[in-house]
């Protein structure tokens, strides 16, 4: 496996590969992503197997231009406009009706595609470049820590993709936020990098639902996002859970000098959500690699990031 600095003859490259059938794996700016040409259904098979992700689960559609939502999806709905010009590009995936050239396989069957339109310039770029609807989950293996850095898709991915684009940190740090439009509603399918409260200023109070399309989805399986050790919550965990074990901490503003722990985080000594969020991952894998054996997390504020944070704790906390 190869991994190249983002730079223009790089992305070229990489577009290349795209282009023919290959794996490149690439910044966004929620989270690296694992691209195959969304149109090339032996492509798409490859994603799901360099994830090992059970097949029934649908991806996103990545594009460049806004326009280029007309050629994959219905929108005639009002509300997709504004919120494809408030939003766009940025870190909100909608899911709408599909239209006939987006393959089964993106969308595991089901009569509707989710598009997103990435801010990350080196995204846009390698979709431009390609000249395909590039097809990308996260690039971590199915059920594990989602990447926010290059090397965090060289760890899980290895040998198992064709090259790595590295563009450093992502900022938002945290999966898209992910709306269905139907002709009546919309539906919060998973809360994410862009804050309910926006987009509740556009659509009014959003219902959560849980995502037939995808019922084993990722975002909807109880243990998804995790470390590979367990993650509890400080005040759920026992004594008898942390006795002997070697203790990670993920704290949310400043440390607790009551918890006793080897290796600390703080997520954002300034208490802000937004900074939170882009840390997240990136600690969990620093806590991963510093070979602690449980790690207790602090709950942050339910509101704003702290919504869709909470979200992966909750399911990270699932999984043991
Ligand atoms: O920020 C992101 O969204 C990142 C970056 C790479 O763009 N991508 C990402 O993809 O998080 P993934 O595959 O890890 O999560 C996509 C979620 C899954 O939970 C999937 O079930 C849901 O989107 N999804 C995809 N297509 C859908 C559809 N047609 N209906 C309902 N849910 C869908
Ligand atoms: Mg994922």
């Amino acid at each position: 496996m190869k991994i190249l600095k983002a730079n223009d003859a790089n992305i070229r490259i990489a577009a290349e590969i795209i282009r023919k059938g290959g794996l490149v794996a690439f910044p966004t700016e929620t989270v690296y992503g694992l691209g195959g040409d969304g149109l090339n259904p032996i492509a798409v098979a490859k994603i799901f197997e360099a994830k090992n992700r059970p097949s029934f689960n649908p991806l996103i559609l990545h594009i460049a231009e806004k326009e280029d939502i007309e050629r994959i999806a219905e929108v005639e709905n009002e509300i997709v406009g504004q919120l494809i010009d408030k939003f766009w590009p940025g870190p909100l995936t909608l899911v709408l009706k599909k239209k006939d050239i987006v393959p089964e396989i993106i969308t595991a069957g089901h009569k509707t595609v989710a598009v997103r339109m990435p801010a990350n310039e080196i995204a846009r770029k390698l979709i431009r470049f390609s000249e395909c609807f590039i097809a990308a989950p996260s690039a971590n293996a199915f059920g594990f820590l989602s990447p926010t850095r290059a090397e965090h898709v060289a760890k899980q991915l290895g040998d198992k993709i064709d090259l790595i684009l590295d563009g450093g940190s992502t900022n938002v740090g945290i999966e898209s936020t992910i709306l269905e439009i139907t002709e009546n509603a919309v539906f919060l399918l998973r809360p994410g990098g862009l804050a309910t409260e926006e987009i509740e200023s556009i659509t009014g109070k959003l219902e959560r639902k849980q995502n037939e399309a995808a019922p084993n989805s990722p975002g909807q399986l109880p243990y998804h996002y995790s470390p590979k050790v367990p993650l509890r919550f400080f005040d759920e965990v026992s004594e008898k859970e942390i006795a002997g074990k070697k203790i990670g901490a993920l704290f949310f503003s400043r440390k607790h000098e009551e918890i006793k722990t080897d290796v600390a985080k703080i997520l954002s000594p300034q208490g802000d959500l937004r900074e939170a969020a882009a840390n997240l991952f990136a600690m969990l894998h620093e806590l991963e690699n510093a070979g602690v054996e449980i790690i207790l997390a602090e709950k942050v504020p339910m509101r704003g990031l702290g919504i869709a944070i909470m979200d992966r704790l909750k399911k990270a906390s699932k999984r043991f």
